[in-house]
Parts: structure tokens; C-alpha cells; sequence
């Protein structure tokens, strides 16, 4: 069965179609339709155009009509493409030692740091992870997030690891938002896993990964690769065994130290992620390879470093997409539109770049090509501002929130009949 509905008139819809994977973006590019309509066929977008002009179409379809005040603004909805939203506690004392000046190694001496939440989300049931992953995905919903990588790198074992990846798998079911499941079973070396780190890698990709095809859990492989994580001499033989099952790699790559955004071009990763700590030298490899480029400054905000350098990446002909690293340790605050707005402020990105970067650059690094732009076929994944001028969105940096929020065809966020 088709059901048809035309939404619209919209002062602005802001399709983000034509505009390159890679490289510089300028706001004259956008293709911007005013006074537009968007007809969506059952769960997909079916056609766009000047509202006027589709009421005749839709009309002939049968089409319902959702008619707005034509006082809006329509994007596509959002992809967060980098998060960690499936853990259990807190980490607000590590954040008041960091202020105070202690060092991340007398964090972990005094029992903070990721092993902290180790802990902390061990003790935490399938259930109430569950129910923490939908209280953050549904406060993401309300500020257009409609779909949502989760990563798993908090349990740390299989049978820890396997019910993150469970929880994610279950939560998603119970949400309209898409949630991605990655697992970054490589995000520190255990302190309880007797072995060396590379044995521990070698249980995961024998044991967990098979899995993970069996059961559906996760396509997606991520590794941390860093001083205080893996090497990359540990991460090689782990990739290449991840890569010959199929699966996608990722990687949180140049955060402290440099040396993981080559391991993710060597591996053809579909995104390094951080890249704070990354030099002319590794911007320059990436902007000349496939690797999508995934800025994170929800946790230079929370840790106090420095930008990944967004200008330089998209200047030398990268992709940049922008995630919230939403996280208990690095990254508490999770708004993902106020902190692409700020990294937008501090590394002088155009509005079209910000936004191309949290919508389809970011579907683009979860290998998603059915999302980010709003096109015939692409899911009806819809958002709408309650301004007539788009450069509103990212100037009020994340106070201006959306309005209403289609997921999938289906009008699941509405502030006027809230
Ligand atoms: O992406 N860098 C490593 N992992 C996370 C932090 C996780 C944590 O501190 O709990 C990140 O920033
Ligand atoms: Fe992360």
C-alpha cells in the first residue's frame, strides 16, 4: 500500500543534495527551494519542490496534507555519527581533577579514567543500559538527531562486551531513531584480562566477531589507538582480521598522539575520528585518501584541547563530518548542534560545511547512502526550525532547537501539540 503526504509550504528546505563528499563548501552552493513542499511515500521522500507547484501531484496521489505556516526551515535529520551512549555512571570527579590540574595518569591511579566505567557499566544490567540508551537517544530526538552510532568499549570481556552490543541491539527496537552499533572491544587493554593485549585482541576477533555476524549486532569494527590504549603493531593484526570478515573499520585515530589516521588509511576505515593532535602532514594523507574525517569537539570542549583542524582538513580537500563523542569521561555534554556550531566559530566553517557535516558527510562516515540529503528514494528523515532564515540554526548555536521531527515518514516530534 503507498500512502502519500505532502508537508510544506516551508519557508526553507535546505535538501543538501550537490555537494560533494569532499572538500570546501561555501553557503552560495546550497540549492535552496523557498516556499517548498516535500511529498514522502510511505517511509521515503517521493519528490520536492515549490509547494505551489506539487499541491496538483499530490493531489492526484491522494496524497494527506500536512500544511504548515510556511514559516520554517526544513534539513535533513541529523546523524551523529560518533557516540558512546550506552554506559552506566558517572565521571564528574574525573572532570573536577582534571580542572584541578591532576594528570590523566593520577585520574586512573585514583580510579577514574574509561576503566571507571568499565566498572560502572558492568554492574549496570542489559535493562537499565537499555533504559540509558533511550533516555539519551529520545533527548537527542528532541534536538533532530535521527540517527545515532552507539558504541559498545565499556565491558571490555565477550559476555560484557556482548550485552552492550545486546542492549544496543534492543534499544534500537524500542526507538523511531536508528541506532548504529559499533564495537570498540579495543577501546583500552582490560586491567583484569591476564593475558597480553594482543591475546585479548586475538579472544575478540575468535570469539566475538563471528558473533556479531551471527547475531546482527554490530558491522562495524573501532579501535583507540593511542599511548595509553593500543598501538598500532597490536591494532594491524586485528584490523586485518576485521576487514577479511567484512566488516567496516573505524577509528579513534591522532587524539593525544598521531600515528592511528595511518592505520585507518591503510585499512581503508570509513572515518578516523579526533584527529586533535594530527599535523599538516597527517591532514594532508587524509584529505588525498577515502577516509571520512570525524571532528569531535564535544570533547575538546570537555577535555580543554584544542580543535581538529576542520579548515586545514577541508581547505586541503577532505571530508569532514562532525559527532558529539558523547561520552561520561571526555564528552558529558552530548548537544551535538551547539558544538558543531562552536567548532564551526573557532575553525571558520561555513554554515553549509557544519551542516554538511552532521548530516550527510556524517551518514557518508557510517556508510550510510540512504540519509543526510533530502532526495527522491532517501529516507523521509526530516527536521524543521522555527526561523525563515536557515543561517539562524548555527548563529544561535544550538539554543534555537527543532520544532518538529520526521523519522522514517512518521511525524515523531512536534512542540506545537506537545
Ligand atoms: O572518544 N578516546 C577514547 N574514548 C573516548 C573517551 C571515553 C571515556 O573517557 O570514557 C573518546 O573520547
Ligand atoms: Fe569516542
Amino acid at each position: 500500500m503507498h500512502t502519500y503526504q505532502l508537508i510544506g509550504p516551508f519557508a526553507q528546505i535546505l535538501p543538501m543534495t550537490n555537494l560533494g563528499l569532499k572538500g570546501a563548501i561555501t553557503d552560495e552552493s546550497l540549492s535552496i527551494i523557498e516556499n517548498g513542499g516535500i511529498l514522502i511515500e510511505n517511509e521515503r521522500i517521493h519528490s520536492l519542490g515549490k509547494y505551489s507547484e506539487m499541491l496538483p501531484m499530490a493531489k492526484e496521489l491522494g496524497a494527506e496534507a500536512i500544511a504548515l505556516d510556511g514559516n520554517d526551515v526544513c534539513l535533513p535529520g541529523l546523524v551523529d555519527a560518533h557516540t558512546h551512549i550506552c554506559y552506566g555512571g558517572t565521571r564528574a570527579n574525573d572532570y573536577a581533577m582534571r580542572n584541578a590540574g591532576k594528570s590523566y595518569l593520577e585520574i586512573a591511579k585514583s580510579g577514574g579514567g574509561i576503566w571507571d566505567t568499565v566498572t560502572q557499566t558492568r554492574k549496570a544490567t542489559e535493562d537499565q543500559l537499555i533504559d540509558l540508551i533511550r533516555q539519551r537517544a529520545t533527548r537527542h530526538l528532541e534536538n533532530g538527531i535521527t540517527t545515532i552510532e552507539v558504541k559498545s568499549g565499556y565491558g571490555l570481556s565477550v559476555e560484557e562486551e556482548l550485552k552492550m552490543l545486546y542492549a544496543i541491539k534492543k534499544a534500537n527496537q524500542k526507538l523511531p531513531t536508528d541506532l548504529i552499533a559499533t564495537c570498540l572491544a579495543a577501546h583500552m587493554v582490560p586491567k583484569d584480562y591476564s593475558g597480553t593485549p594482543r591475546e585479548y585482541l586475538e579472544e575478540i576477533s575468535t570469539t566475538l566477531f563471528p558473533k556479531l555476524k551471527s547475531e546482527q549486532l554490530a558491522h562495524r569494527i573501532d579501535a583507540f589507538i593511542e599511548e595509553s590504549a593500543y598501538s598500532k603493531d597490536d591494532i594491524v593484526p586485528y584490523f586485518t582480521k576485521a576487514k577479511a570478515m567484512g566488516f567496516d573499520i573505524t577509528v579513534h585515530a591522532d587524539q593525544f598522539s598521531t600515528s592511528g589516521s595511518a592505520v585507518a588509511i591503510a585499512f581503508d576505515a570509513v572515518s578516523a575520528d579526533h584527529l586533535e593532535a594530527s599535523t599538516t602532514k597527517e591532514i594532508e594523507a587524509l584529505a588525498k585518501s577515502n577516509v571520512i574525517a570525524t571532528a569531535l569537539p564535544g570533547a575538546s570542549l570537555g577535555l580543554g584541547c584544542a580543535f581538529t583542524p576542520a579548515r586545514e582538513l577541508l581547505d586541503a580537500g577532505g571530508a569532514l563530518a562532525i559527532a558529539s563523542d558523547w561520552n561520561p569521561g571526555s564528552a558529558p555534554m552530548g548537544d551535538l548542534l551547539t558544538q558543531a556550531a562552536i567548532l564551526g566559530t573557532f575553525q571558520k566553517l561555513s554554515n553549509a560545511e557544519v551542516l554538511a557535516g552532521i548530516t550527510f558527510r556524517a551518514a557518508l562516515a557510517l556508510n550510510l547512502k540512504d540519509r543526510g540529503t533530502i532526495q527522491e528514494g532517501y529516507l523521509a528523515d526530516l527536521i524543521t526550525f522555527p526561523t525563515n532564515n536557515y543561517k539562524e540554526i548555527l548563529y544561535q548555536q544550538g539554543t534555537l532547537k527543532p520544532n518538529r521531527v520526521w523519522k522514517r515518514g512518521k511525524l515523531v516530534m512536534d512542540k506545537k501539540h506537545d
